[in-house]
């Protein structure tokens, strides 16, 4: 404080002689400035050094703001009228009136027009155990949904059994949300088998209430880097990454995913880190569909982990060339997306564009079928 009071006292005499030049001193700063906001103004407001300097922790109170208010208008947007009849008309009516689909959110983007919806679809298991863990799980998943720009919306699977205590929770996340309750036809013998009804069940929802956006399936025990949720958010058809798969009994990890080039999938790899081997295969010309056809290793099915899609696949097959007629669309439409990522090469968009970044981690062992 020594030195401040110092200051403070400095004699009056000094004051007045410098005054006048205290004041030319003052002015040249003033018009220096103003020349240079001046110019400042002209300068591209998108370019990234300005971003990286100007970027805000997710926690400012503004984003709260705006999140609660996103909320309240995403939920306004997203409850359409149901069209029952899935006919042409109704078709046409989704796509000419965007159905709702993106929000926007009037913050300072950079991003021209608003930003689409993300829809994150998690299904649960039923079962003793399964039950205890879910709360934390759920839990956890809401905190890093909490982190991803709006809109989001998540939409939660589960037993019908349990769907009161889950409600509880969800309400209390603050992430807009869908509960669908489950109700089976059948007693299921594998998790598998489950997840797969489940996931039918959150896409028949989907589908029927025109949820517009790109769609993931995340694992309630899944951890996501936040940047994932940012880069899904591109996909214009489907979309691609590589997963790690980490069992925690046994200490592995397992890398799982597309080998890209240019955000192109030219091939896909498995990557074991506890013995270090890698088996990989790649497409051998631009029409081949089966990787690796010759060698007999093929790719038959991509894990839902892996890859998320533009949901307005689920009402606009014919869009993306596939046959109207197709038997089982409607009653397994997760089995028909599956495949149609996998055929579709040319609009798979591998995530980062080499694919070489891990953003997604599960737990479990790898569905490799
Ligand atoms: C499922 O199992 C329960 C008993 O665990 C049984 O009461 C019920 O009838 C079964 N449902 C079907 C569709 O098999
Ligand atoms: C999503 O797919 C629909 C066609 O089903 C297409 O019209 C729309 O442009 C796609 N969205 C983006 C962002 O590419």
């Amino acid at each position: 404080m020594g030195t401040g009071a110092v200051a403070v006292v400095a004699p009056d005499r000094a004051k007045q002689r410098r005054g006048g030049h205290l004041w030319k001193k003052a002015l040249l700063h003033f018009s220096l400035c103003f020349v240079m906001g001046f110019f400042t103004g002209f300068a591209p407001s998108s370019s990234s050094s300005w971003r990286a300097a100007t970027q805000h922790p997710p926690h400012r109170a503004g984003d709260h703001l705006a999140a609660s208010r996103v909320a309240v208008d995403a939920r306004v947007n997203l409850v359409p009228s149901p069209p029952d009849t899935a006919g042409e008309v109704g078709l046409v009516g989704a796509a000419g009136g965007g159905g709702g689909a993106t929000v926007d959110v009037g913050d300072d983007d950079e991003e021209a027009g608003p930003r689409r919806l993300l829809i994150v679809v998690t299904t649960t298991r039923s079962g003793a155990g399964e039950r205890r863990r879910r709360r934390a799980e759920l839990l956890r998943l809401a905190h890093t949904l909490r982190l991803v720009r709006p809109p989001v919306v998540w939409v939660v699977v589960e037993p019908v059994a349990d769907a009161p205590a889950t409600a509880e929770v969800l309400r209390g996340t603050g992430v807009m949300y869908r509960h669908i309750a489950f109700k089976p036809e059948e007693n299921f013998t594998t998790a598998a088998a489950e997840a797969h009804a489940q996931r039918n069940a959150a896409l028949a929802h989907v589908e029927k209430h025109r949820l517009a956006g790109v769609l993931h399936f995340a694992d309630a025990a899944g951890v996501y880097d936040t940047g994932f949720f940012d880069q899904i958010r591109q996909i214009e058809a489907f979309g691609t990454w590589p997963v790690a798969t980490m069992s925690a009994g046994e200490k592995k990890v397992v890398v799982e995913g597309p080998l890209c080039s240019a955000s192109k999938v030219i091939g896909w790899f498995s990557r074991d880190f506890n013995d270090g081997t890698t088996r990989a295969v790649t497409y051998n010309t631009e029409t081949d569909l089966n990787p690796a056809g010759v060698a007999g290793t093929r790719v038959h099915t991509i894990d839902v982990s892996g890859f998320a899609f533009n949901s307005s696949i689920l009402w606009d097959p014919e869009r993306w060339g596939r046959p109207t007629s197709l038997p089982d669309t409607s009653q397994d439409s997760i089995k028909f997306v599956q495949e149609v990522v996998l055929e579709d090469r040319a609009k798979l968009k591998g995530i980062p564009s080499d694919c070489s970044q891990i953003m997604v981690w599960q737990y479990g062992a790898p569905s490799s079928q």
